[in-house]
């Protein structure tokens, strides 16, 4: 099923609540919330203490990806405040399996993220514990780059792995998908779909995420 996550890194923070309520109304059913540490990647974002505010406005699901070093030392406080999906990136973490593990034992869907440089062979031990993988399609820090095709074989090849191994992941992409890029992903297999500028960017988030959805469930009714 394909779902827009709703990425709030290019919201107006000063208005997150009204942001995602009309990226709600326009189809988005999942909350995107970016996690940025200065270290792992050159910026920084927000912490537990906004994601418990996002839970008091939002139902949906938040989606937190974590772009961050350490990711078990904070795992437990974004559980308490509300996250509902964690996802961590392969190259931020040498224990991969005992941080997707430590995911799952607090009853949070655990993803796991590869960036562009990284092959999805690299997965192929940790695939198992997942819910989702998150395929980077821009290198992650920033909000509004370029999409980078590469990222388009690496959605297939995970559909195939996923296929042959009898595996239930869902496959998600984040970077530079907007109406032109949509239906390339879409077709190679990705369901869920993190936009941010092209839903936040400019004019009103509802009719930008009706808009990208309304490309994607085109592209998938082409796909044959
Ligand atoms: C980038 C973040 C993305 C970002 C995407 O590091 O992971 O979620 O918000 O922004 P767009 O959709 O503008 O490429
Ligand atoms: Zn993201």
């Amino acid at each position: 099923m394909i779902e827009l996550a709703a990425s709030i890194l290019s919201a107006d923070f000063a208005h997150l609540a009204e942001q995602i309520q009309r990226a709600t109304e326009g189809g988005a059913t999942i909350i995107h919330v970016d996690i940025m540490d200065g270290h792992f990647v050159p910026n920084l974002t927000i912490g537990p203490p906004v994601v418990k505010s996002l839970r008091k406005t939002t139902n949906l699901p938040l989606d937190c990806h974590l772009m961050i070093e350490n990711a078990d030392e904070y795992i437990p406080g974004f559980v308490e405040a509300g996250a509902d999906w964690i996802s961590v990136h392969q190259e931020a973490d040498v224990h991969l399996n005992r941080t997707l593990n430590l995911i799952r034992s607090h009853g949070v869907s655990p993803g796991v993220v590869i960036n562009p440089g990284t092959p999805v062979e690299m997965l192929s031990e940790v695939l198992d514990l997942v819910d989702y993988v998150l395929v980077m399609s821009v290198n992650p820090g920033f909000g509004g780059q370029k999409f980078i095709p590469g990222a388009i074989p690496k959605v297939r090849r995970l559909a195939e792995y996923r296929a042959n191994r009898g595996l239930n992941y869902r496959i998600e992409i984040d970077g530079g998908i907007a109406s032109d890029t949509v239906g390339d992903v879409v077709r190679a297999g990705a369901e869920l779909l993190v936009a941010g500028s092209a839903v936040f960017g400019s004019g009103d988030p509802k009719e930008n995420a009706h808009k990208l959805l309304k490309a994607a469930h085109e592209s998938a009714f082409l796909k044959v």
